[in-house]
């Protein structure tokens, strides 16, 4: 079945439609901080403590993560073999398989491929930077602290920690807007006109949710309305 470049493509928009959800629950979280410390840092235990005493300490959250591990690694390994498939096919020269001189050449394919190719490069690395940073605590710009709201406000008091986040999610706010719609269109949602247009209107409102969304905390501590 995994031989099959279809399945790649399903496979590759669910786990991304998976990591878009987790994006969104995520970014909508981070608006706690304008609630202040307390309820910022009772959220962060909540992310704990919730499914107990069904679940373990930490269960829900670590059953979350090994989702979201899934997803990722299932995300890349589809897109390095879809990639590595195309050079074969084209013998390098991508996108001169079709009869049709369309998206050939121009922007539509340079963007298409720049954004999702080096934006995801972008964006993995970033993750990385991001969890040393915020959840295991081992780079702390500003000051480590045990509470998750002084880590936040201690490092985006921080110019550069500000823009490294900005460069990390405008890379994410052009990753969406080309993926949500391939995503929906590997699914099968492409199939007029007017649902194309849809399917554009839907991902550039995600794109946008979630890029403007996340960015509102680190300015708004930046600009000290918050901390
Ligand atoms: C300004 C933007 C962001 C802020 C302020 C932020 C804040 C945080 C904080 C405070 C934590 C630790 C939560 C805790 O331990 O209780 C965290 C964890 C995490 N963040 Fe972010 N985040 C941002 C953007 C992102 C983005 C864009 C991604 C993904 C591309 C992301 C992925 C994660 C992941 C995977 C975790 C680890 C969750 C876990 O396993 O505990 N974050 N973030």
């Amino acid at each position: 079945m995994w031989r099959s470049t279809i399945v790649l493509k399903v496979a590759m928009a669910i786990s991304g439609l998976i990591l878009v959800l987790y994006l969104l629950a995520h970014m909508y979280g981070n608006l706690k901080v304008f609630a202040g410390q307390e309820a910022f840092d009772g959220y962060s235990h909540h992310l704990r403590t919730m499914g107990e005493p069904l679940l373990p300490y930490a269960g829900a959250l670590w059953i979350i993560r090994v989702v979201l591990l899934v997803a990722v690694i299932l995300h890349i390994y589809c897109a390095v073999t879809l990639w590595r498939r195309m050079r074969l096919a084209t013998a390098g020269g991508g996108g001169q398989r079709y009869e049709s001189t369309k998206a050939r050449r121009g922007n539509q394919r340079t963007y298409a491929s720049f954004t999702m190719r080096w934006g995801g490069v972008v964006i993995a690395l970033f993750v990385v930077y991001h969890l040393l940073h915020l959840t295991w605590n081992t780079i702390s710009p500003g000051g480590a602290s045990g509470s998750p709201y002084e880590r936040v406000v201690n490092g985006f008091s921080i110019w550069w920690v500000v823009l490294s986040y900005t460069v990390a999610l405008l890379a994410v706010g052009f990753h969406l807007r080309h993926g949500v719609w391939a995503a929906l269109a590997s699914l099968g949602a492409n199939t007029s006109q007017r649902r194309r247009r849809h399917l554009n209107v839907l991902a550039t409102v995600v794109a946008l949710l979630i890029t403007v969304g996340f960015l509102i905390p680190p300015f708004a501590i930046l600009f000290g309305l918050v901390g």
